[in-house]
């Protein structure tokens, strides 16, 4: 079958051919429609991310859209390497693959899964989100910081806040629910001195974070008082990607003169039950339906993965087509 085939780490795949994969009992075959390029299939392939793949050579590609023998198109995640989504086929535990209905673009779910439960998830799972709080996205231009902008608006934030650096994107995220937008690039202190106004005396109640490094630490020293006061309000800030960098310096100060809770939202600490995901990603895909959230989507050819994996992506996600 033809296949994005990884032969070293940091470098792109290749389309060529891979064998067929071959399903034990407890598995079942995926006949691949669609799988989005993401962030984090080029960290597993540079070999950067924390579960990144020990043997080589894989197939690349995390999840996708595709149909089981019986023809049912489902929604999949963690292929079993070396076999990956970015082939003809691939293989997957039952318990990783989701029934997705008719009504929605096999790019487009192929696409949004990833990004658009992420969010859900950092702003309700791990930021548990109440209605009428003020919301900062880190990193709001790029594919899963879009849909957060729009997914801290249907879950009742009073005010979200989008950061990033593209001014061409972040122009066109007032239309999707932002309501004001910060330029980060710009040196430290004057971000650091943008963050304080936005946050004015009521502050951020929660910080969707998909930057780290250089960005956060500006946002940190905004958010350290410099008095005895005590601070008026808790900060939740989820940290979700790294784009930025993958490691922070974190004055003690600024979480002793605050109230600023860091955690993490990912593989780690997402829940565990299929009922939960299943209902998730039904959720998710309703609210595409309905117009109520939006992703772009490019479709590239399978034979065109190795130009694709060098291209970036400014807002929106390559969906390969095998
Ligand atoms: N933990 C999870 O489950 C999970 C799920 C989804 C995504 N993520 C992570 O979240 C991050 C963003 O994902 P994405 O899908 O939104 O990716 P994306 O569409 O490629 O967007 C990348 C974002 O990072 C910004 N960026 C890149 N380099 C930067 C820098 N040096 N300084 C400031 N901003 C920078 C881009 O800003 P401009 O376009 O404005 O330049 C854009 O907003 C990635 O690290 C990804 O792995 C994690």
């Amino acid at each position: 079958m033809n296949a994005a085939v990884l032969h070293a780490f940091n470098e792109s795949p290749r389309f060529e051919e891979f064998s067929e994969p071959i399903a034990d009992e407890n598995e079942v075959i995926v006949h691949v429609r669609a799988a989005a390029l993401k962030p984090v299939d080029k960290q597993m392939a540079s070999g950067s991310h924390y579960a990144a793949f020990r043997k080589l050579p894989v197939v690349c590609g995390m999840d996708g859209v595709g149909c089981l023998d019986d023809g049912t198109r489902v929604f999949f995640v963690s292929p079993r390497p070396p076999y990956g989504s970015m082939a003809q086929r691939t293989i997957v535990s039952p318990s990783h693959s989701f029934p997705i209905p008719d009504n929605i673009d096999e790019d487009i779910a192929a696409a949004i899964v990833n990004p658009g439960l992420s969010a859900w998830g950092a702003l309700a799972w791990r930021a548990q989100l109440a209605a009428g709080e003020t919301v900062l996205i880190l990193g709001a231009t790029g594919v899963t910081g879009k849909l957060a902008v729009q997914t801290a608006k249907l879950l009742g934030a009073g005010r979200v806040i989008a950061a990033g650096r593209n001014e061409q994107v972040l122009s066109t995220l007032h239309d999707l629910g932002a309501d004001s937008t910060i330029r980060l690039d710009k040196p430290g202190q004057d971000l650091t001195e943008t963050f304080a106004r936005e946050a004015g005396d009521a502050g951020f109640d929660v910080i969707i974070d998909y930057l780290w490094g250089p960005p956060t630490e500006a946002l940190l020293a905004a958010i350290a008082r410099k008095d005895l006061n005590p601070a008026l309000s808790r900060v939740r800030l989820i940290e979700v990607g790294e784009s930025a960098g993958p490691t922070i310096s974190l004055a003690a100060a600024a979480l002793r003169s605050s109230k600023l809770e860091i955690l993490g939202a990912g593989s780690g600490n997402a829940p565990a039950s299929p009922e939960i995901w299943l209902e998730a990603i039904r959720q998710l895909l309703s609210n595409v339906a309905s117009g109520k959230l939006r992703i772009d989507t490019e479709r590239v050819p399978l034979r065109e993965v190795e130009d694709a994996w060098q291209r970036d992506q400014h807002g929106w996600r390559t969906v390969i087509i095998p």
